[in-house]
């Protein structure tokens, strides 16, 4: 991939739906339900068709559980698969473990709540409310409504107020919500290998890639954090953890393949992209080189990344273990 072209729109790097900070760190911990649901129905076939008798499934960056809980909706047979939902936030582990969701009609996933008319929102509603039900409001709060960003976009709380659902009983029997941070993931359940390995709109966390520090005016990037070597070392832990034909999947946000130019990149592999504060991105694309190195990963299908490439360009989402 080469930069050549970059569309900001703010839509693109903000999240939806289940809108929270991590207190500790300030990260964002946001998710929604069936979050690039094309990207989690393709890697739900591929884990079927190389995995019939099942493995483990390890969503890292898993929030509250909200992404986990999608996937296993997507399975014919989903007691042969081990899903763990993963996050180093505690606040987000706390939240699965609750095991309470909410859903704004007007948010990203409003459609499980709205019936949406187009065909693949309406079989993702279908599926959504065969597997939860719907709840009363818990006494303690579940979104984070009082967060600005919330209340900005939805308006009025009172107006459309948003509804709650919890998992049948037996839907979750598969899944588990642990805090474990994806540094450790080698040792991560007795050293047992996975078939699958998410970890999606994460990674601009782990690297301090967040463009707000580009886009937004005050903020500065931090340029110090070694982002290649970061990666690298994410990938060859991926590498090792995955079974043969394993997948890994990625996330589809801009921040997680446009990436700020730190200190150790040479300026001629950059693109100037702010001239006041010197800030340059990366002309080429540091996961998918990492992926690429030793032809030890290989690309299954192609996604498109809103923002880049004037919303044209497509990546690949979704790598498979092929040595
Ligand atoms: C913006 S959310 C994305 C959630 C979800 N994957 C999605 O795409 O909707 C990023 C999540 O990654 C988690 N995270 C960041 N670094 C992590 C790490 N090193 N190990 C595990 N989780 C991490 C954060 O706590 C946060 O919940």
């Amino acid at each position: 991939m080469k930069i050549n072209s970059v569309k900001h729109t703010y839509s693109s790097i903000n999240f939806k739906s289940y809108n929270m900070i991590d207190n500790n760190t300030g990260n964002s911990i946001s998710t929604n339900f069936y979050h690039d649901s094309e990207v989690l129905q393709k890697a739900v076939k591929i884990i079927e068709n190389e995995f019939p008798k099942g493995t483990n499934i390890l969503v890292y960056a898993g929030s509250n559980g909200e992404e986990a809980l999608s996937i296993n909706t997507l399975f014919d047979k989903r007691f042969k698969y081990n899903i763990y939902s993963l996050d180093k936030s505690s606040k987000a582990i706390d939240f699965a473990r609750k095991g309470i969701y909410a859903i704004h009609p007007l948010a990203e996933d409003g459609f499980l709540v709205n019936h949406n008319s187009e065909n693949n929102k309406q079989f993702l509603s279908k599926i959504f409310h065969t597997n939860f039900i719907e709840t009363d409001k818990p006494s303690f709060p579940v979104n984070n409504v009082s967060d600005p960003i919330y209340t900005i976009r939805f308006d009025n709380i009172d107006l459309y107020p948003q509804r709650y659902f919890i998992p049948k009983e037996s839907f979750k029997e598969n899944v588990s919500f642990i805090k474990e941070d994806i540094k450790d993931i080698e040792a991560f359940n007795n050293h047992q290998k996975a078939g699958a390995i998410f970890f999606r709109n994460a990674i601009y966390q782990l690297t301090d890639n967040n463009l707000s520090g580009v886009f937004k005016h005050g903020d500065r990037p931090n340029l110090e954090t070694n982002k290649r070597k970061i990666i690298q070392e994410l990938v060859d832990k991926i590498y090792n953890k995955l079974e043969m034909n394993g997948i890994f999947i990625l996330g589809n946000h801009l921040q997680e393949h446009l990436y700020i130019a730190d200190r150790t990149i040479p300026l001629e592999d950059t693109v100037l992209v702010d001239d006041a504060r010197n800030i340059r991105f990366m002309k080429t694309h540091p996961v998918i080189e990492a992926l690429k190195k030793n032809g030890r990963f290989k690309p299954l299908f192609e996604f498109l990344i809103p923002g880049l490439g004037n919303n044209t360009l497509k990546l690949p989402l979704i790598w498979q273990k092929i040595k």
